[in-house]
């Protein structure tokens, strides 16, 4: 990755500064949260080309090999009330890659609460960690992982869902430093301009399963449930075949398609 051209970008309105770069690093969040530990403000960025110990969602684990996806975290601080919502954030993070994605002329979906999905199959994962002092959060580190080349898709056998490459659906290269800058870019204007009472209108026309039945899977129990729309907190709101209208939370649930035509 060009880290030159990067630094040379940055920041976008008031995020990517000061940019932290590295060809190989654990985890970009991980760095991101020791640095928010320490004060670091609103905006502060980090970059790897590599990760060796990169983290996803529910103590997973997420690969980020050498030169051929992106792996970025971003300090948020000074969140509004409404922005102080977990699943809110995460979808904000997810709507951030779909926006930058947009333009590729493609089908670009959120796959509530933290995935971005590309003609139906996962591109792109969020994964949001939480400052707390009591119960006040101080600050957010969104970090935002890309499948650019085909590389960066893990074997099948370690995927729980469907995965892909923005390369491989594309067929053409792309700029990885041009996808990771408007990433940034919308990511500002999300945070700066919106307050998240927005987000159902602004994420439903790229929300995923809308008005479909999916297997909603809580702990070990799992039922199907139409998707209706978004919460202002990020929460999904469904309705199982008893017509019982939930919102449902992201520590708290799962969602699949039902329809294996769509992967
Ligand atoms: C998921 O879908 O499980 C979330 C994946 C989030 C991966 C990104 S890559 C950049 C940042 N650093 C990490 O260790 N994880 C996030």
């Amino acid at each position: 990755m060009d880290s030159r051209r990067l630094r040379q970008s940055l920041p976008i309105g008031r995020i990517g500064d000061p940019l932290y770069f590295f060809s190989t690093i654990g985890s970009t969040n991980e760095y991101a949260r020791e640095l928010a530990e320490q004060g670091a403000p609103h905006g502060t960025l980090v970059v790897a080309d590599e990760q060796t110990a990169g983290r996803g969602r529910s103590g997973k684990s997420w690969a980020t090999p050498a030169g051929s996806a992106l792996a970025l975290s971003a300090v948020l601080r000074d969140l509004d009330a409404s922005q102080t919502a977990l699943a809110g954030l995460n979808v904000l993070g997810a709507l951030a890659v779909v926006r930058a994605l947009s333009h590729f002329r493609h089908m670009v979906e959120v796959k509530w609460p933290n995935d971005v999905l590309l003609e139906g199959r996962k591109v792109s994962g969020v994964l949001v960690e939480p400052l707390w002092t009591g119960d006040q959060l101080v600050a957010a580190v969104v970090g935002i992982g890309v499948n650019v080349n085909p590389e960066a898709v893990p074997p099948e056998e370690n995927l729980d869902f469907p995965a892909t490459s923005v390369v491989g659906v594309l067929t053409r290269k792309i700029d990885r430093v041009d996808l990771l800058l408007d990433i940034v870019r919308e990511l500002d204007t999300l945070v700066r301009t919106y307050d998240l009472t927005e987000l159902p209108s602004l994420c439903e026309p790229f929300l995923a399963y809308r008005g479909e039945i999916v297997r909603v899977e809580i702990g070990d129990n799992s039922s199907d449930a139409r998707v209706l729309g978004l919460n202002a907190d990020g929460r999904l709101n469904v309705e199982f075949d008893d017509a019982d209208r939930v919102a449902i939370s992201l520590e708290q649930a799962k969602i699949r398609p039902i329809d294996s035509r769509r992967i």
